[in-house]
């Protein structure tokens, strides 16, 4: 009989995470016994949370706010997207060693190509943002083979680092909000990947809604609420949507299976989601 897996997430503060209640759906609906617990980690307690991993034979740990960088120092081995990244979401120990990955970025992705658009070679896209979100889901997009990606940020020599870090990847430009217009006017698709729009701050929008007029596909990353001003205005417009719920559901998808083998019950745990949101 194999034990039962221990998994758990860290963050500071960590009450309000979705995690425990959308693994425990997963685990449950593939009969895998398992207990995924939500970890209250303060930053000085890093080290020793990470040492408590592995002599109590965890299999994985997600990460969260504020651990997702430092963390990675106190693991044996980073995947490839993690490093380049400069951030760790989930923890996979191997007979042992403990490995870093991120799902983050691949999960937005597989959310954005499943719930959006199929077909992201070629397209023209345009992100809002330079932050910690915007680094995982370019790193992701620039695999998808578009036509170019161009970030808008409101410090733009932000924007200009990231381009230059990563024009091996993808053909990546970054203009200043002064020229929001002109980076949209044949934009397939625009990801807003800054916190503009979040709750409680629910009527902001990232851009002028004008601006979407010819846009395909408007995507956010925020999930609370699940439908920001700046989708609804877009919907209204005749422009597709995505919203964040879905990144969220597919980086724990990817964990999920890393950790089990076993593929990931998406519908199960997007539903355990939803309701728990709904409480
Ligand atoms: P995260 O890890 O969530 O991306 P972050 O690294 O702090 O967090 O990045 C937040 C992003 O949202 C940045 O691109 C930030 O722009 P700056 O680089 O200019 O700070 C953007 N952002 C946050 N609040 C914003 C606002 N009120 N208007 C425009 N952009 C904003």
């Amino acid at each position: 009989m194999n034990q039962p897996l221990k998994l758990g997430v860290i963050g500071d503060p960590i009450a309000h995470s979705k995690s425990p209640i959308m693994h425990a759906a997963a685990l449950r609906e593939r009969g895998i016994a398992g207990d995924y617990s939500a970890l209250h980690v303060k930053p000085d307690r890093l080290e020793d949370t990470i040492r408590t991993m592995r002599e109590e034979g965890y299999r994985g740990l997600n990460v969260t706010i504020p651990h997702k960088e430092h963390v990675m120092q106190y693991l044996d081995e980073l995947a490839e997207d993690a490093r380049r990244i400069g951030a760790v979401n989930t923890i996979v120990n191997e007979a042992g060693r403990l490995i870093g990955r991120n799902t983050d970025g691949i999960g937005y992705v597989r959310s954005l190509k499943e719930e959006a658009a199929a077909e992201l070679t070629g397209r023209r896209i345009v992100v809002l943002g330079a932050g910690g979100a915007a680094r995982g889901i370019i790193y992701a997009l620039a695999a998808e083979k578009p036509n170019r990606i161009t970030l808008l940020n409101r410090t733009p020599e932000r924007a200009q680092a990231l381009a230059a870090e990563w024009s091996d990847l993808a053909d990546i430009a970054a203009l200043p909000s002064s020229r929001t217009a002109e980076a949209l006017q044949d934009a397939d698709l625009v990801i807003n990947t800054t916190s503009v729009g979040m709750h409680p701050n629910m009527e902001d929008v990232p851009l002028d809604i004008e601006l979407l007029k010819g846009t395909e596909i408007v995507s956010d990353l925020i999930y609370n609420p699940l439908e920001t001003r700046l989708l609804r205005s877009a919907r209204q417009k005749g422009c597709r949507v995505h919203g964040g719920l879905g990144m969220f559901v597919y980086q724990g998808a990817y964990a999920f299976e890393y950790w089990t083998g076993a593929s990931a019950p998406v519908d199960a745990m997007r539903s355990a989601v939803l309701a728990n949101m709904k409480l």
